[in-house]
């Protein structure tokens, strides 16, 4: 089998219970809900439970997408799961997910492109489909981001939320332009230091080597802190909106698309006013953009699957119509992917 078409056949979400609103941050940092409203359209977020973790959120996104698929654990034969907070430095988040589904032998592992995760995926999974590598894929964006947010930074902690968004990916041996089209990737690690998450005991920190072979040998990363997001938010904010307007140019044509074909897109949701400005680069009107950030916030790589879940479960996806997803991250890591809804 080669040059098969890949298709997008099951799709599910999953949602922390716990609601945390603008006027709950109001009482833990120097904000106001009319702020956070204005410059980001975010109006809640929701917050992993104190016994939950990642894995936990990718299993049950993953189960809604497999009921979805119409087919069990038993039928898939790779899983990826994109998380910036992994459950354990290694093994990959995707075993752990793989073992609490129930899949035995078929590969498992995680991608690291921060809010671009999914994107990235979608495109690294689509080309092994393409090449015969496997049939059915599921795909996982999941994140934990309130685990690693600075709680006292009122400029980063306002902004993001917890959830996981899974598909169902088939490969189907046609050619008919169906299901994936195509994506761009693109990073640039010059812009590194603008958005990152730090930790007092980095994997590969000199420092913790310097004090594991030269002091006391003190493995216990408990007594070392937490990771925590650091980020120069306008800076983000204004290469952002230049890189996605590119990105989506880009990709459109590549694939020899215009502005007009697109019937649906499904952006990052990192600030309402980002994906305004890609809608107004598009010619797009904002009804016809997926829209979760008010209610999510920003869920890092499982932005794109929940806001195309929500989009689906509304019923507004009609088969054939063309959507263009798209995400900017940390590194700075960026992306889109076009697929033809054939569900
Ligand atoms: O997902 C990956 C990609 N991430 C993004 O794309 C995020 C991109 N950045 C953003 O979304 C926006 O830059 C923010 C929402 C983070 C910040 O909005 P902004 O309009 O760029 O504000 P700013 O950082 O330029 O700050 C303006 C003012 C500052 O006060 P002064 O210096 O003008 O007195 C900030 O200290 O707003 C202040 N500020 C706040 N005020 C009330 C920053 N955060 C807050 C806050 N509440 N939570």
């Amino acid at each position: 089998m080669s040059l098969a078409s890949v298709h997008l056949t099951g799709i599910g979400g999953y949602l922390p219970e716990r609601i945390l609103t603008n006027a709950e941050l109001e009482q833990m940092v120097d904000t106001t809900e009319a702020w956070i409203i204005e410059r980001t359209g975010i109006q809640q977020r929701h917050i992993i439970a104190a016994d939950q973790m990642t894995s936990d959120m990718a299993v049950e996104a993953a189960k809604v997408a497999l009921a979805d698929a119409g087919i069990s654990i038993d039928d898939i034969d790779a899983l990826v799961v994109s998380t910036t907070t992994p459950d354990l430095i290694f093994p990959a988040t995707a075993t752990v997910v793989q073992a609490k589904l129930g899949g035995k032998d078929f590969p498992a592992w995680d991608i690291q492109a921060v809010c671009s995760g999914f994107v990235y995926g979608l495109a690294q999974v689509e080309g092994m489909m393409r090449a015969g590598m496997f049939k059915r894929v599921l795909l996982i964006g999941a994140e934990a981001m309130s685990r690693i947010v600075d709680w006292t930074d009122r400029g980063t902690c306002i902004l993001f939320g917890d959830g996981a968004g899974a598909v169902v990916l088939e490969a189907r041996e046609s050619n008919v332009e169906n299901g994936l089209i195509g994506s761009v990737l693109h990073a640039d690690g010059a812009y590194r230091d603008l958005l990152k998450a730090t930790h007092p005991h980095r994997p590969s920190s000199p420092d913790l080597h310097q004090q594991v072979n030269h002091e006391s040998a003190d493995f216990s990363l408990d007594s070392a802190g937490t990771a925590a997001v650091e980020m120069k938010g306008n800076e983000v904010f204004r290469v952002a909106v230049t890189k996605l307007g590119s990105v989506v140019n880009e990709i459109l044509a590549k694939y020899e698309f215009s502005d007009s074909d697109i019937d649906w897109l499904v952006p990052h949701q990192a600030n309402i006013r980002i994906i305004q400005a890609t809608a107004k680069k598009l010619k797009m009107d904002i009804d016809r953009v997926a829209l979760t950030v008010g209610s999510h916030g920003n869920t890092s790589s499982a932005s794109v699957p929940l806001a195309l879940n929500e989009l689906y479960r509304s019923g507004r996806l009609e088969k054939g119509q063309l959507i263009l997803l798209e995400a900017f991250a940390g590194g700075f890591a960026w992306g889109a992917n076009l697929l033809r809804w054939s569900k």
